[in-house]
Protein backbone atom coordinates (compact mmCIF):
# COMPACT_ATOMS: atom_id res chain seq x y z
CA UNK A 1 0.00 0.00 0.00
CA UNK A 2 1.49 3.31 -1.36
CA UNK A 3 -1.34 5.64 -0.54
CA UNK A 4 -3.94 5.67 1.79
CA UNK A 5 -7.53 8.23 2.31
CA UNK A 6 -8.69 9.39 5.93
CA UNK A 7 -11.74 11.36 6.39
CA UNK A 8 -14.09 12.73 9.81
CA UNK A 9 -17.65 12.01 9.80
CA UNK A 10 -20.36 12.97 12.27
CA UNK A 11 -20.29 15.25 14.93
CA UNK A 12 -17.16 16.79 15.80
CA UNK A 13 -14.67 16.03 18.70
CA UNK A 14 -12.24 17.71 20.33
CA UNK A 15 -9.98 14.43 19.33
CA UNK A 16 -10.10 14.57 15.42
CA UNK A 17 -7.49 16.10 14.81
CA UNK A 18 -5.12 13.86 17.51
CA UNK A 19 -6.58 11.27 15.70
CA UNK A 20 -5.51 12.30 11.91
CA UNK A 21 -1.81 13.68 13.59
CA UNK A 22 -1.40 9.86 14.98
CA UNK A 23 -2.29 8.14 11.26
CA UNK A 24 0.30 10.81 9.47
CA UNK A 25 2.60 10.33 11.95
CA UNK A 26 3.24 6.08 11.94
CA UNK A 27 2.57 6.78 8.15
CA UNK A 28 5.50 8.56 7.82
CA UNK A 29 7.21 6.01 9.19
CA UNK A 30 6.07 3.84 7.06
CA UNK A 31 6.49 6.05 3.94
CA UNK A 32 3.08 6.10 3.32
CA UNK A 33 1.22 8.97 1.77
CA UNK A 34 -2.16 10.43 3.57
CA UNK A 35 -4.59 11.81 1.85
CA UNK A 36 -7.30 13.81 4.03
CA UNK A 37 -11.09 14.23 2.29
CA UNK A 38 -12.89 16.85 2.20
CA UNK A 39 -16.12 16.92 4.88
CA UNK A 40 -16.41 13.62 5.47
CA UNK A 41 -18.24 10.70 3.04
CA UNK A 42 -19.56 14.08 1.54
CA UNK A 43 -16.34 14.08 -0.22
CA UNK A 44 -17.26 11.05 -2.01
CA UNK A 45 -20.15 12.26 -3.78
CA UNK A 46 -18.57 15.23 -4.78
CA UNK A 47 -17.04 14.07 -9.06
CA UNK A 48 -14.15 16.22 -8.10
CA UNK A 49 -13.63 14.42 -4.81
CA UNK A 50 -11.67 17.57 -2.73
CA UNK A 51 -8.56 16.28 -1.08
CA UNK A 52 -5.67 17.51 0.82
CA UNK A 53 -2.27 15.59 0.93
CA UNK A 54 -1.74 15.30 4.72
CA UNK A 55 2.01 14.31 4.24
CA UNK A 56 3.91 15.68 1.42
CA UNK A 57 7.30 14.33 0.77
CA UNK A 58 5.97 12.45 4.12
CA UNK A 59 5.81 15.35 6.28
CA UNK A 60 3.28 16.47 8.03
CA UNK A 61 1.20 19.89 6.91
CA UNK A 62 2.06 21.96 9.88
CA UNK A 63 -1.69 23.02 9.87
CA UNK A 64 -2.46 19.25 11.17
CA UNK A 65 -1.97 20.07 15.18
CA UNK A 66 -2.88 17.53 17.34
CA UNK A 67 -4.13 20.13 20.35
CA UNK A 68 -6.60 21.85 17.92
CA UNK A 69 -10.31 20.96 18.60
CA UNK A 70 -12.40 20.46 15.62
CA UNK A 71 -10.94 18.66 12.23
CA UNK A 72 -9.12 20.18 9.44
CA UNK A 73 -10.86 17.76 6.86
CA UNK A 74 -14.17 19.50 8.14
CA UNK A 75 -17.18 17.06 8.73
CA UNK A 76 -20.83 15.98 7.76
CA UNK A 77 -23.30 13.51 8.68
CA UNK A 78 -23.33 12.17 5.04
CA UNK A 79 -23.61 8.48 4.70
CA UNK A 80 -23.36 6.26 2.04
CA UNK A 81 -26.38 4.35 0.97
CA UNK A 82 -25.29 0.28 0.71
CA UNK A 83 -28.61 0.05 -1.47
CA UNK A 84 -27.17 2.37 -4.70
CA UNK A 85 -25.51 -0.01 -6.24
CA UNK A 86 -24.06 2.53 -9.21
CA UNK A 87 -23.15 5.37 -6.38
CA UNK A 88 -20.66 3.24 -4.81
CA UNK A 89 -19.59 2.08 -8.12
CA UNK A 90 -18.81 5.69 -8.87
CA UNK A 91 -17.34 6.22 -5.47
CA UNK A 92 -14.77 3.21 -5.86
CA UNK A 93 -13.63 4.54 -9.40
CA UNK A 94 -12.68 7.96 -7.84
CA UNK A 95 -11.09 6.66 -4.79
CA UNK A 96 -9.01 4.49 -7.41
CA UNK A 97 -8.35 7.27 -9.43
CA UNK A 98 -6.85 9.38 -6.81
CA UNK A 99 -5.04 6.07 -5.95
CA UNK A 100 -5.96 5.92 -2.64
CA UNK A 101 -5.77 1.52 -1.49
CA UNK A 102 -7.58 1.93 1.95
CA UNK A 103 -9.38 4.47 4.02
CA UNK A 104 -9.36 5.37 7.52
CA UNK A 105 -13.20 6.87 8.69
CA UNK A 106 -12.70 8.50 11.93
CA UNK A 107 -16.21 8.44 13.64
CA UNK A 108 -18.76 7.09 15.71
CA UNK A 109 -21.76 4.69 15.28
CA UNK A 110 -23.01 5.95 12.31
CA UNK A 111 -19.94 6.27 10.78
CA UNK A 112 -19.42 2.48 11.13
CA UNK A 113 -22.57 1.70 10.11
CA UNK A 114 -22.10 4.07 7.42
CA UNK A 115 -18.58 2.61 5.76
CA UNK A 116 -20.16 -1.06 5.60
CA UNK A 117 -20.70 -0.86 1.78
CA UNK A 118 -17.27 0.77 1.12
CA UNK A 119 -15.35 -1.86 3.28
CA UNK A 120 -16.57 -4.38 0.89
CA UNK A 121 -14.68 -2.76 -2.08
CA UNK A 122 -11.00 -1.90 -0.57
CA UNK A 123 -10.01 -1.91 3.18
CA UNK A 124 -12.06 0.67 5.48
CA UNK A 125 -11.41 0.72 8.86
CA UNK A 126 -12.71 2.93 11.57
CA UNK A 127 -10.69 5.16 14.41
CA UNK A 128 -13.71 6.08 16.87
CA UNK A 129 -14.49 9.42 18.22
CA UNK A 130 -17.51 10.52 19.86
CA UNK A 131 -18.12 12.64 22.95
CA UNK A 132 -21.08 10.15 23.98
CA UNK A 133 -18.52 7.60 24.60
CA UNK A 134 -20.80 5.05 22.96
CA UNK A 135 -19.10 3.32 19.95
CA UNK A 136 -18.38 -0.38 21.95
CA UNK A 137 -19.59 -3.07 23.86
CA UNK A 138 -20.09 -3.35 27.23
CA UNK A 139 -19.49 -6.88 27.38
CA UNK A 140 -18.69 -8.75 24.26
CA UNK A 141 -22.38 -10.60 23.68
CA UNK A 142 -24.20 -7.55 23.73
CA UNK A 143 -25.20 -7.36 20.34
CA UNK A 144 -26.80 -10.69 20.38
CA UNK A 145 -29.11 -9.32 23.27
CA UNK A 146 -30.80 -7.10 21.08
CA UNK A 147 -34.20 -7.72 19.65
CA UNK A 148 -36.67 -6.11 17.45
CA UNK A 149 -40.06 -5.32 17.15
CA UNK A 150 -41.88 -3.81 13.91
CA UNK A 151 -43.41 -0.38 14.87
CA UNK A 152 -47.64 -0.29 14.45
CA UNK A 153 -47.54 2.30 11.79
CA UNK A 154 -44.96 -0.77 9.72
CA UNK A 155 -42.56 2.32 9.01
CA UNK A 156 -39.28 0.61 10.63
CA UNK A 157 -38.56 -1.19 13.45
CA UNK A 158 -37.52 -0.99 17.11
CA UNK A 159 -34.57 -1.96 18.35
CA UNK A 160 -34.17 -3.54 22.42
CA UNK A 161 -31.54 -4.99 24.35
CA UNK A 162 -33.06 -8.09 26.19
CA UNK A 163 -32.67 -7.95 30.20
CA UNK A 164 -28.97 -9.35 30.30
CA UNK A 165 -27.77 -12.50 31.53
CA UNK A 166 -24.42 -11.94 30.87
CA UNK A 167 -21.67 -11.09 33.71
CA UNK A 168 -20.03 -7.44 33.12
CA UNK A 169 -16.45 -6.43 34.33
CA UNK A 170 -14.73 -3.31 33.75
CA UNK A 171 -12.27 -5.65 32.24
CA UNK A 172 -13.90 -7.08 29.22
CA UNK A 173 -14.99 -4.14 27.90
CA UNK A 174 -14.96 -3.45 23.90
CA UNK A 175 -13.19 -0.18 23.54
CA UNK A 176 -13.57 1.32 26.79
CA UNK A 177 -13.25 4.71 25.83
CA UNK A 178 -13.78 7.04 22.84
CA UNK A 179 -11.52 10.03 22.17
CA UNK A 180 -13.63 12.97 22.54
CA UNK A 181 -15.33 11.61 25.83
CA UNK A 182 -12.63 13.02 28.00
CA UNK A 183 -12.62 16.62 27.03
CA UNK A 184 -16.86 16.94 27.02
CA UNK A 185 -16.55 16.07 30.76
CA UNK A 186 -13.83 17.88 31.37
CA UNK A 187 -16.22 20.75 29.67
CA UNK A 188 -19.09 19.69 31.51
CA UNK A 189 -17.72 19.52 34.95
CA UNK A 190 -15.94 23.26 34.49
CA UNK A 191 -19.72 24.37 33.98
CA UNK A 192 -21.28 23.04 37.05
CA UNK A 193 -18.46 23.78 39.08
CA UNK A 194 -19.54 27.59 37.91
CA UNK A 195 -23.08 27.14 38.07
CA UNK A 196 -22.44 26.07 41.85
CA UNK A 197 -21.04 29.19 43.35
CA UNK A 198 -24.03 31.05 41.11
CA UNK A 199 -26.97 28.79 42.52
CA UNK A 200 -25.29 29.54 45.89
CA UNK A 201 -25.79 32.97 46.17
CA UNK A 202 -29.23 33.15 44.64
CA UNK A 203 -30.58 30.71 46.26
CA UNK A 204 -31.48 28.80 43.09
CA UNK A 205 -32.20 25.41 41.70
CA UNK A 206 -29.96 24.81 38.53
CA UNK A 207 -30.29 22.16 36.31
CA UNK A 208 -27.40 21.43 33.76
CA UNK A 209 -28.08 19.46 30.42
CA UNK A 210 -25.27 17.95 29.06
CA UNK A 211 -25.22 16.26 26.01
CA UNK A 212 -24.58 12.10 24.94
CA UNK A 213 -27.81 11.04 23.09
CA UNK A 214 -29.35 7.99 25.12
CA UNK A 215 -25.73 7.66 26.76
CA UNK A 216 -25.34 8.57 29.85
CA UNK A 217 -21.45 8.66 30.16
CA UNK A 218 -21.03 12.64 30.14
CA UNK A 219 -23.97 12.94 32.90
CA UNK A 220 -21.85 10.07 34.95
CA UNK A 221 -18.31 11.82 34.53
CA UNK A 222 -20.20 15.39 35.28
CA UNK A 223 -20.02 13.60 38.69
CA UNK A 224 -16.28 15.09 38.90
CA UNK A 225 -18.59 18.65 39.33
CA UNK A 226 -20.21 17.84 42.45
CA UNK A 227 -23.99 18.19 41.27
CA UNK A 228 -26.37 17.34 43.63
CA UNK A 229 -28.23 15.36 41.27
CA UNK A 230 -27.89 12.96 38.28
CA UNK A 231 -29.86 12.04 35.60
CA UNK A 232 -28.95 9.98 33.14
CA UNK A 233 -31.30 8.40 29.98
CA UNK A 234 -30.52 4.51 30.87
CA UNK A 235 -32.97 5.10 34.23
CA UNK A 236 -36.30 6.44 33.65
CA UNK A 237 -37.08 8.63 37.49
CA UNK A 238 -39.64 9.03 39.48
CA UNK A 239 -41.37 12.55 39.64
CA UNK A 240 -42.34 12.10 43.27
CA UNK A 241 -38.81 11.13 44.80
CA UNK A 242 -36.86 13.74 42.66
CA UNK A 243 -39.24 16.41 43.85
CA UNK A 244 -38.64 15.34 47.75
CA UNK A 245 -34.53 14.85 46.97
CA UNK A 246 -35.01 18.68 45.80
CA UNK A 247 -36.48 20.18 48.66
CA UNK A 248 -34.30 17.80 51.37
CA UNK A 249 -31.43 19.56 49.48
CA UNK A 250 -32.65 22.55 49.65
CA UNK A 251 -33.81 22.95 52.78
CA UNK A 252 -30.38 21.82 53.80
CA UNK A 253 -28.29 24.66 51.45
CA UNK A 254 -30.23 26.85 49.76
CA UNK A 255 -29.32 25.50 46.32
CA UNK A 256 -29.41 22.70 44.21
CA UNK A 257 -27.12 21.62 41.50
CA UNK A 258 -28.92 18.89 39.18
CA UNK A 259 -27.36 17.08 35.86
CA UNK A 260 -29.51 15.80 33.07
CA UNK A 261 -28.25 13.87 30.30
CA UNK A 262 -29.83 15.28 26.70
CA UNK A 263 -31.97 11.87 26.45
CA UNK A 264 -33.61 11.16 29.51
CA UNK A 265 -37.20 9.28 30.05
CA UNK A 266 -39.85 9.89 31.82
CA UNK A 267 -41.55 6.74 33.77
CA UNK A 268 -43.11 5.73 30.81
CA UNK A 269 -39.97 5.72 29.40
CA UNK A 270 -40.76 8.71 27.05
CA UNK A 271 -37.76 11.35 26.15
CA UNK A 272 -38.47 14.33 28.05
CA UNK A 273 -36.44 16.29 25.74
CA UNK A 274 -37.81 15.13 22.00
CA UNK A 275 -40.45 17.01 22.03
CA UNK A 276 -39.86 17.67 18.53
CA UNK A 277 -39.64 14.46 16.73
CA UNK A 278 -37.25 15.43 14.35
CA UNK A 279 -34.00 13.57 12.63
CA UNK A 280 -30.82 14.34 11.73
CA UNK A 281 -29.61 13.29 8.24
CA UNK A 282 -27.63 9.66 10.10
CA UNK A 283 -31.49 9.03 11.76
CA UNK A 284 -30.62 10.46 15.09
CA UNK A 285 -33.58 11.81 16.64
CA UNK A 286 -32.70 15.07 17.82
CA UNK A 287 -32.95 15.97 21.02
CA UNK A 288 -33.61 19.25 22.55
CA UNK A 289 -34.75 20.54 25.44
CA UNK A 290 -34.59 17.47 28.30
CA UNK A 291 -33.31 20.19 30.98
CA UNK A 292 -36.62 22.83 30.06
CA UNK A 293 -39.22 19.67 30.14
CA UNK A 294 -37.90 19.01 33.48
CA UNK A 295 -37.82 22.59 34.64
CA UNK A 296 -41.81 22.83 33.75
CA UNK A 297 -42.27 19.29 35.41
CA UNK A 298 -40.39 20.85 38.90
CA UNK A 299 -41.89 24.21 38.36
CA UNK A 300 -45.57 22.67 38.49
CA UNK A 301 -44.63 19.97 41.44
CA UNK A 302 -43.11 22.24 43.83
CA UNK A 303 -44.60 25.67 42.83
CA UNK A 304 -44.23 29.30 43.78
CA UNK A 305 -45.51 28.94 47.55
CA UNK A 306 -42.61 26.86 48.74
CA UNK A 307 -40.22 29.51 47.39
CA UNK A 308 -42.25 32.17 48.77
CA UNK A 309 -42.27 30.31 51.68
CA UNK A 310 -38.86 30.22 52.67
CA UNK A 311 -38.66 34.33 51.05
CA UNK A 312 -36.07 32.58 48.56
CA UNK A 313 -37.61 34.69 45.68
CA UNK A 314 -41.61 35.02 44.11
CA UNK A 315 -41.55 31.81 42.02
CA UNK A 316 -40.80 28.67 40.91
CA UNK A 317 -40.14 29.99 37.43
CA UNK A 318 -37.75 32.60 39.08
CA UNK A 319 -35.86 29.99 41.42
CA UNK A 320 -35.31 27.21 38.61
CA UNK A 321 -33.03 27.76 35.83
CA UNK A 322 -31.40 25.71 33.26
CA UNK A 323 -28.42 25.96 31.37
CA UNK A 324 -26.79 23.46 28.13
CA UNK A 325 -22.92 23.21 27.93
CA UNK A 326 -24.20 22.73 24.69
CA UNK A 327 -21.26 22.52 21.76
CA UNK A 328 -18.77 23.66 23.82
CA UNK A 329 -18.05 20.26 25.49
CA UNK A 330 -17.32 19.21 21.18
CA UNK A 331 -15.25 22.04 21.05
CA UNK A 332 -12.01 23.97 22.28
CA UNK A 333 -8.29 22.14 22.64
CA UNK A 334 -8.63 18.14 23.99
CA UNK A 335 -7.15 17.17 27.22
CA UNK A 336 -3.92 15.50 27.34
CA UNK A 337 -5.88 11.96 27.52
CA UNK A 338 -7.75 12.82 24.44
CA UNK A 339 -4.82 13.67 22.18
CA UNK A 340 -2.69 10.86 23.46
CA UNK A 341 -5.63 8.27 23.05
CA UNK A 342 -6.72 9.84 19.86
CA UNK A 343 -3.18 9.54 18.35
CA UNK A 344 -2.35 6.28 19.58
CA UNK A 345 -6.10 5.07 17.46
CA UNK A 346 -5.15 6.81 14.16
CA UNK A 347 -2.08 5.16 14.44
CA UNK A 348 -3.49 1.75 15.39
CA UNK A 349 -5.71 2.55 12.56
CA UNK A 350 -2.92 2.75 9.39
CA UNK A 351 -1.82 -0.33 11.16
CA UNK A 352 -4.86 -2.30 10.42
CA UNK A 353 -4.88 -1.00 6.84
CA UNK A 354 -1.37 -2.55 6.66
CA UNK A 355 -2.59 -5.49 7.27
CA UNK A 356 -5.18 -5.07 4.99
CA UNK A 357 -7.65 -5.53 7.30
CA UNK A 358 -11.17 -4.06 6.43
CA UNK A 359 -14.72 -3.61 8.53
CA UNK A 360 -12.68 -3.25 11.04
CA UNK A 361 -12.39 -0.68 14.74
CA UNK A 362 -9.10 0.45 16.57
CA UNK A 363 -10.32 0.25 19.98
CA UNK A 364 -9.03 1.75 23.13
CA UNK A 365 -8.73 -1.49 25.92
CA UNK A 366 -8.12 -0.83 29.55
CA UNK A 367 -7.86 -4.01 32.14
CA UNK A 368 -6.96 -3.28 36.14
CA UNK A 369 -3.63 -5.42 35.55
CA UNK A 370 -2.37 -3.64 32.68
CA UNK A 371 -4.04 -0.18 32.17
CA UNK A 372 -5.10 1.01 28.39
CA UNK A 373 -3.80 -0.17 25.37
CA UNK A 374 -4.64 0.23 21.48
CA UNK A 375 -6.19 -3.10 19.94
CA UNK A 376 -8.67 -3.85 17.34
CA UNK A 377 -12.24 -5.26 17.04
CA UNK A 378 -13.65 -6.81 13.67
CA UNK A 379 -16.71 -4.60 13.49
CA UNK A 380 -18.85 -7.88 13.05
CA UNK A 381 -18.30 -8.32 16.62
CA UNK A 382 -20.07 -4.92 17.10
CA UNK A 383 -23.55 -5.93 14.65
CA UNK A 384 -26.33 -7.38 15.67
CA UNK A 385 -28.19 -10.30 14.28
CA UNK A 386 -29.45 -7.71 11.47
CA UNK A 387 -26.55 -6.46 10.72
CA UNK A 388 -27.01 -3.35 12.64
CA UNK A 389 -24.17 -1.24 15.24
CA UNK A 390 -25.83 0.66 18.24
CA UNK A 391 -24.68 2.89 20.23
CA UNK A 392 -23.89 1.89 23.33
CA UNK A 393 -25.92 2.91 26.85
CA UNK A 394 -24.25 2.93 29.63
CA UNK A 395 -23.98 -0.10 31.84
CA UNK A 396 -27.28 0.12 34.33
CA UNK A 397 -24.69 -1.12 36.98
CA UNK A 398 -22.45 2.13 36.62
CA UNK A 399 -25.71 4.48 38.12
CA UNK A 400 -27.20 4.23 41.99
CA UNK A 401 -31.07 5.11 41.04
CA UNK A 402 -31.71 5.63 44.23
CA UNK A 403 -28.36 7.93 45.11
CA UNK A 404 -29.22 9.28 41.88
CA UNK A 405 -25.25 9.44 41.32
CA UNK A 406 -22.80 7.04 40.10
CA UNK A 407 -22.87 3.36 41.68
CA UNK A 408 -19.14 2.04 43.28
CA UNK A 409 -18.44 0.42 39.99
CA UNK A 410 -19.30 3.63 38.33
CA UNK A 411 -16.81 5.46 39.91
CA UNK A 412 -14.38 2.35 39.44
CA UNK A 413 -15.22 3.33 35.58
CA UNK A 414 -14.30 6.87 35.44
CA UNK A 415 -11.12 6.70 37.64
CA UNK A 416 -8.50 5.41 34.99
CA UNK A 417 -9.79 7.64 32.55
CA UNK A 418 -9.56 10.99 34.59
CA UNK A 419 -7.50 10.52 37.25
CA UNK A 420 -4.43 11.90 34.53
CA UNK A 421 -6.75 13.39 32.01
CA UNK A 422 -5.22 16.88 32.10
CA UNK A 423 -1.57 17.02 31.63
CA UNK A 424 0.23 19.85 33.05
CA UNK A 425 0.51 21.93 29.56
CA UNK A 426 -3.58 22.07 29.73
CA UNK A 427 -3.57 24.43 32.47
CA UNK A 428 -0.34 26.58 31.09
CA UNK A 429 -2.14 26.58 27.59
CA UNK A 430 -5.11 28.51 29.79
CA UNK A 431 -2.75 30.87 31.25
CA UNK A 432 -1.01 31.79 28.29
CA UNK A 433 -3.29 32.02 25.69
CA UNK A 434 -6.83 33.34 27.19
CA UNK A 435 -5.13 36.83 28.12
CA UNK A 436 -2.61 36.81 25.20
CA UNK A 437 -2.38 40.57 24.55
CA UNK A 438 -2.68 39.37 20.80
CA UNK A 439 -5.98 38.39 21.07
CA UNK A 440 -7.17 42.04 21.22
CA UNK A 441 -5.39 43.04 18.23
CA UNK A 442 -5.50 40.03 15.58
CA UNK A 443 -8.78 39.01 13.45
CA UNK A 444 -9.20 34.87 14.25
CA UNK A 445 -7.48 33.27 11.67
CA UNK A 446 -8.93 30.28 10.86
CA UNK A 447 -7.35 27.01 10.08
CA UNK A 448 -9.86 26.92 7.35
CA UNK A 449 -8.73 29.71 5.40
CA UNK A 450 -5.18 27.78 4.91
CA UNK A 451 -6.22 24.25 4.13
CA UNK A 452 -8.40 25.83 1.08
CA UNK A 453 -5.22 26.55 -0.30
CA UNK A 454 -4.02 23.09 -0.15
CA UNK A 455 -7.26 21.29 -1.69
CA UNK A 456 -6.82 19.28 -4.44
CA UNK A 457 -9.58 17.97 -7.44
CA UNK A 458 -9.41 15.08 -9.49
CA UNK A 459 -10.53 15.26 -12.90
O1 LIG B 1 -23.16 12.67 18.89
C1 LIG B 1 -22.54 13.81 19.33
C2 LIG B 1 -23.54 14.89 19.71
O2 LIG B 1 -22.81 15.99 20.20
C3 LIG B 1 -24.63 14.48 20.68
O3 LIG B 1 -24.18 14.41 22.00
C4 LIG B 1 -25.66 15.54 20.41
O4 LIG B 1 -26.96 15.09 20.68
C5 LIG B 1 -25.53 15.76 18.93
O5 LIG B 1 -24.23 15.33 18.55
C6 LIG B 1 -25.73 17.19 18.52
O6 LIG B 1 -25.67 17.24 17.14
P1 LIG B 1 -25.56 18.58 16.29
O7 LIG B 1 -24.16 19.03 16.33
O8 LIG B 1 -25.96 18.17 14.92
O9 LIG B 1 -26.45 19.58 16.94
Amino acid sequence: MKRIGILTAGGDTPALNATIHGAVERANELNLEVIGLIKGFNSLYNERLPHVPLNPLFQEIPELDPANGGTILGSSRDYVDPDNKDQLDIIEQRLEQLGIEGLICIGGDGTLNGLQPLADRLPVVLAPKTIDNDLGLNYPSEPDEYIRREREDRSGFDYHLKNSRAAFHLDHMINYVTPGYATAVYVSVQGIQRIRTTAESHRRIAIVEVMGRHSGYIALGSAYGQPDIILVPESSFSLGSLVERIKDLYDLQKNVVIVCGEGIVDEDGKDLGAEVHSMDPAGNKILTGASEALRDLLIREIGDEYFRSYRRGQSAREAIFTRKVGHTQRGGRPVLFDRFYGAQSGGKAVDLLLERRTNTVSTIQWQSERGFWVDSQDANGLRDRWGLIHARKMHSSFYDPDQLKPSEIGRDYLKPIFQHALGPDDLEYQRLSTFATGNLMLPYHSVNTDISKRIRYIG
